[in-house]
């Protein structure tokens, strides 16, 4: 028999055969007038989203009673249940209906889209969520929207509930349908027993996607007044700086999500490139330097801090400088798109001369000097940030300008290039796109 497991929160199924039995003996059912209720609810909550919609998926329709009023109204409905007894009857009633396993979508649907797909009361069911939100994500008209409502219950504490293959907390279910490429729309908090929430697939981010203030006003005054003392004239101004990420990750999303969509920035100040890549659905993390060794100065780490801590975005404070000794702290992580801008003359400023780093307005006062010295933390560099790619994967690198940044681009080609890493696309200046092959 299947089993709970002790802390409640998944099911093991003894045989796939098993789990098939138990969707199809508890949860077929005939024409229900509650769930007829429900159902036309969703379609409600669709029609005010996007009155046009024409064609709707639903996944785990069960009798697909709603079908019927659907199509009075110009939509056009299909299911997929994996419940042989809910499928013959929704059949018999004329439904589009087909008996099969969501995991199986795409062998019925893989050329389909659909406006609009339905999961109600059905994702807890599902044997792999990841998959079927995959699958769904595939079915889904680029500007087509996903409504998915559950049971919030964090356990599955009712042994009734065998067909239930898991219960999830809200943050793991929104961390699993942003890693799938889905924004949340709207969430329905009315319904006290229930996460209810309409998605709609990440394509392009936009400002819109982002709050703009979420720090104080004294936050972005001190902020400006560090740089200013420290490094650039310009104020902080947060819808600049993540309309600049949000074109940067615009553009790269669909290469970071071709391996296992990790994001590490080195050096990523107040976060905000982190920021727009967790939104599109990366898994992101941070490392910077300790708030009492950083060139632009400790106000500037502990303001950086206090943002990325705000935005709940994960910033290691150990030193990136030590990557240059002990090299970076993950021994068994891999990215698949590693950024670095505006940070690397920083863990090399041993390496440049001219004004004090700390001091400096203006990097371009600053040259590079190339020496036995330079090379080896080059090479360590190199190497490490090669370590840590996954194969095929993506490192950025833009060092601000600096006297002699001819030298510097001749230079570090060669590095880059010795590393046995692939240099793809560069500005010929200081932006490089470094590929692993
Ligand atoms: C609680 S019922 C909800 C039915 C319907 N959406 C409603 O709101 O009335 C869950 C449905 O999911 C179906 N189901 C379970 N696992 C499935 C899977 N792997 N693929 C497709 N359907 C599945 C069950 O057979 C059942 O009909």
């Amino acid at each position: 028999m299947a089993e709970i497991s002790p802390d409640g929160k998944t099911t093991k199924y003894n045989s796939y055969e098993e789990y098939v039995n138990i969707q199809d003996s508890r949860y077929h059912s005939y024409d229900c007038p509650n769930c007829l209720k429900i159902n036309e609810f969703n379609l409600e909550v669709l029609l005010k989203h996007n009155k046009d919609i024409k064609t709707i998926l639903d996944v785990g329709c069960r009798d697909s009673a709603y079908f019927d009023s659907a199509k009075k109204k110009g939509i056009v409905c299909h299911g997929i249940d994996i419940s042989p007894r809910s499928v013959e009857y929704a059949k018999s009633k004329g439904r589009k209906v087909i008996q099969g396993d969501i995991n199986n979508l795409l062998d019925f649907f893989g050329s389909t889209k659909f406006n609009a797909i339905i999961s109600s009361h059905s994702f807890e069911h599902f044997l792999d969520h990841n998959q079927a939100l995959k699958n769904i994500r595939t079915v889904l008209e680029p500007n087509g929207i996903f409504l998915i409502r559950l049971p919030n219950e964090t356990i599955i504490s009712d042994t009734k509930r065998k067909a239930h293959t898991r219960a999830f907390i809200k943050d793991e279910l929104i961390a699993l349908l942003n890693n799938n490429r889905f924004k949340i729309l709207e969430e329905k908090i009315e319904f006290k027993s229930e996460y209810f929430f309409v998605c709609s697939p990440i394509i392009n981010a936009s400002i819109n996607d982002f709050p703009l203030y979420t720090v104080t006003k004294e936050w972005e005054e001190l902020y400006t007044e560090v740089l200013k003392n420290r490094y650039v004239k310009t104020k902080y101004n947060r819808k600049n700086r993540l309309q600049d990420k949000i074109d940067y990750v615009n553009k790269w999303a669909p290469e970071i999500k071709k391996n296992n969509g990790n994001v590490l920035d080195i050096g990523p100040g107040p976060g905000e490139f982190l920021e727009v890549a967790r939104f599109f659905g990366n898994l992101v993390k941070g490392i910077d330097s300790k708030i009492e060794n950083n060139q632009m100065g400790n106000e500037y780490v502990t303001l950086s801090k206090l943002m990325t801590k705000r935005q709940n975005i994960p910033v290691q404070y150990v030193g990136f400088e030590n990557m240059l000794k002990d090299g970076l702290p993950y021994p068994d992580e891999h990215f698949s798109f590693i950024n670095s801008q505006g940070s690397i003359e920083q863990v090399f400023s041993k390496h440049l001369s001219g004004v004090e780093l700390v001091q400096h307005k203006n990097c371009f006062n600053l040259t590079w000097t190339f020496d036995a010295a330079t090379e080896k933390s080059f090479i360590k560099l190199f190497s490490e940030i090669k370590r840590i790619l996954c194969q095929g994967g993506i490192f950025l690198l833009y060092a601000n300008g600096a006297k002699n940044v001819q030298e510097y681009i001749t230079y570090i080609t060669k590095k880059i290039n010795e590393t046995r890493l692939n240099i793809i696309k560069t500005d010929g200046k200081t932006l490089h796109k470094i590929q692993k092959v």
